[in-house]
């Protein structure tokens, strides 16, 4: 008897790709709720002919075992974006023949800043190739036109098959392709819905095979999305070789792209951009930006340095606390964690004998930025027993510590970086931990006070 060829269904979680034979309410990878949708697999699909690692095509091509000394490890050519922020978090540019994530919420500036970087790229005449399957020619032509000028290497295909934009590729060598978004993209031999689990993941084999075997490097654009509607950029962490992740408030204006993934380069860089009237521009100075607009005299406001990788940003931190209309007092952290605020205020009462217990407490990191650095500890204190006491701290101060549970000032990472950027701004007095103080010679016009508890930093203060 002949062997039915037999179509199984399963259940992907959209979020995080978890398998499931049975629907499940709550995903047990990633807890997400209502999260599962039935995808069919049948046992002839491209399931494994899809997925191939680099690593694979790699050796198909010289079959033979190599030793390690004879691999050449030179730089090779990257390609400049001519988006400074962008480059340093990619590591020194595009790597040929990579495949590249960038991942972010609707809205955020996804396919802005990739239309820029194809601008770049086609200027300095190389060849690329922008595939959209979200937008029409229109639309793009639109949004290019408040970018600037294009050179005519650039090419807009819109497009949703996977098959035809893999013919378009083949035909014609580009040196960079855009896929804007990978969840419209649709593999005709799969017969789940375009977005789903198993049709973002094949595709992403497939086109990470192209990457390899031609040497193109590609983009691929991925939403991040709330409701699992369609898979999350989660779901390809591990095929691509750069996720990159751009976050900020849509309403906002500053925009940060963070690799979280990085085959080509670290992974502790940011680059900060804000979205004007123009597309996206290159913010050099976070500091000075994230500052902008400090309230003058005002109690509750303190200005902290957080490193975001390897760069020191200072922002400017805000407490209010004042008396509850309610019977629980309320607490609010906003950029920063709650708990971190509650602990902070928990030492306040018991070390310093501060009756805040029965007050309403808000936080927030100006500027929109989230930040849970240990090192905010001891702005976040001042910030709060300034607006306490009701007493304005020197708008020239910075203040950067960690602090543990019986009170005590601990150190901080990049202790050099932070006082640099804090004399580079012009500020006169750091507030750091004590133990840190030794062997730092401070820049000229920059006072230098160490705190050893929190108690020493009421008497500062
Ligand atoms: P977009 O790149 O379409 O976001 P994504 O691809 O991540 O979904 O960005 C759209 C937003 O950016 C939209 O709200 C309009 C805004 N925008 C500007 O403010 N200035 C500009 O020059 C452009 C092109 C867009
Ligand atoms: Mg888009």
């Amino acid at each position: 008897m002949p062997v039915k060829s037999k179509q199984k269904t399963v259940f992907f979680c959209q979020e995080c790709g978890y398998e499931s034979a049975k629907w499940l309410g709550q995903c047990p990878a990633c807890h997400n709720w209502n999260s599962f949708v039935e995808e069919k697999v049948s046992s002839s699909s491209g399931s494994r002919s899809g997925r191939l690692s680099a690593a694979d095509s790699e050796t198909r091509r010289e079959n033979r075992p190599k030793p390690l000394s004879a691999i050449s490890t030179e730089a090779e050519d990257r390609l400049v974006t001519g988006l400074g922020e962008l480059d340093r978090v990619l590591g020194g540019g595009i790597v040929p023949g990579s495949l590249m994530l960038i991942g972010g919420d609707p809205g955020i500036g996804k396919s802005t800043l990739l239309l820029q970087v194809c601008k770049n790229l086609c200027n300095n005449s190389h060849k690329v190739l922008y595939v959209s399957g979200e937008e029409s020619l229109r639309q793009i032509a639109l949004r290019a036109e408040r970018i600037g000028d294009f050179s005519d290497s650039l090419e807009i295909f819109c497009e949703t098959s996977l098959e035809r934009i893999c013919d378009e590729i083949k035909k014609e060598r580009r040196e960079c392709v855009v896929i804007d978004s990978i969840q419209t993209m649709c593999n005709e031999e799969i017969s789940a819905s375009p977005g789903s689990v198993s049709q973002v993941r094949e595709t992403t084999g497939i086109l990470l095979r192209l990457a390899k075997e031609n040497n193109i490097s590609i983009f691929i654009v991925g939403h991040v999305t709330k409701e699992g509607a369609v898979a999350g950029p989660k779901v390809l962490e591990h095929i691509v070789d750069t996720v990159l992740y751009f976050e900020g408030e849509a309403k906002g204006t500053y925009r940060i792209i963070r690799s979280v993934k990085n085959r080509f380069g670290s992974t502790d860089e940011i680059g900060v951009f804000e979205m004007s009237e123009a597309g996206l521009k290159e913010v050099l100075n976070p500091s000075e930006f994230m500052l902008s607009g400090r309230p003058k005299g005002a109690s509750g406001s303190v200005v902290a340095c957080c490193m975001e990788g390897k760069r020191p940003i200072m922002v400017e931190i805000q407490a209010l606390v004042c008396d509850t209309a309610f019977n629980i007092p309320r607490r609010q952290a906003m950029g920063t964690d709650y708990n971190r605020l509650n602990l902070l205020l928990a030492v306040l009462e018991k070390r310093v004998g501060l009756r805040i217990s029965n007050l309403d407490a808000y936080l927030n990191i100006a500027g929109g930025l989230k930040i849970n650095e240990p090192a905010l500890d001891l702005a976040i204190i001042a910030a709060c027993v300034s607006s306490f006491k009701n007493i304005v701290l020197d708008e020239e101060m910075v203040v950067f510590g960690e602090v543990g549970l019986s009170g005590e000032v601990r150190a901080v990472t990049g202790i050099e970086l932070r006082i640099n950027e804090a004399a580079r701004l012009g500020f006169k007095r750091v507030i750091l931990p004590s133990s840190q103080l030794k062997g730092i010679r401070p820049p000229s016009g920059l006072e230098l006070t160490g705190v050893k508890s929190v108690a020493d930093l009421m008497e500062v203060m």
